[in-house]
């Protein structure tokens, strides 16, 4: 059996998204970008698939590319929104929500994500999660917005109660410049409510 090598964050992100998925569960890209984590979550569950970004230009790449692949459907549903009105579009709970984050690759890297609102769209998916969910984040340090997006997500995750969320963070100690780190918050199964985080 194949596996993926652990030298990259998004196929780090896309392995353990694979292992949290069973078939029919619902889930969100926070950030469809150019569509390639909407087509690789859309082919492992037969659930419904929610992607938002703020430009339209996004949008329709992504419909584009799922169209292409055949994953096109009435399950999928596109937003062209921020993140931080996922909780009015998605109404019940979901097993997963993937944020990858920065700029739209080919396009205007002045349009990134940002640590405040990064954090409001994290807000709303840990409300979101069903128990046993995961969240994942792809953040970028390498563009002027990446550094205190990390560092955001850094204290926010470390503040967690531990008791209703693991959280792992993967970096990649050997490689040269500011590749790519991942986290990842599981929300554990474990019978308490999530707790309210403002
Ligand atoms: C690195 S790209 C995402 C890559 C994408 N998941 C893919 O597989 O191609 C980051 C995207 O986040 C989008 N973005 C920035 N701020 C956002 C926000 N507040 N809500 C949703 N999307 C946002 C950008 O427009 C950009 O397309």
């Amino acid at each position: 059996m194949s596996r993926e090598h652990i030298n990259n964050a998004v196929q780090i992100c896309h392995s353990l998204l694979a292992s949290c998925i069973h078939g029919d569960e619902d889930i969100v890209d926070a950030t469809a970008g150019n569509g390639h984590d909407m087509l690789y979550a859309a082919g492992l569950t037969s659930g419904r698939i929610y992607g938002f970004d703020i430009q339209e230009k996004a949008v329709s790449a992504t419909r584009e590319l799922l169209q292409r692949h055949g994953l096109l459907s009435d399950r999928v549903r596109l937003v062209c929104e921020s993140h931080t009105e996922m909780d009015k579009h998605v109404v019940s709970p979901v097993k997963a929500v993937l944020f990858n984050l920065g700029y739209l690759p080919g396009g205007d890297k002045t349009i990134t994500t940002a640590a405040s609102t990064t954090l409001s769209g994290l807000g709303c998916a840990l409300r979101l999660l069903s128990p046993g969910g995961m969240v994942f984040i792809v953040v970028y340090r390498g563009h002027p917005h990446g550094e205190k997006e990390y560092e955001a997500l850094r204290d926010f995750c470390a503040a967690l109660p531990q008791k209703q969320y693991n959280v792992a963070f993967c970096s990649f100690p050997n490689q040269a410049g500011k590749p790519p780190l991942l986290f990842v918050i599981e929300f554990r199964n474990n019978g308490a409510a999530a707790p309210d985080l403002g």
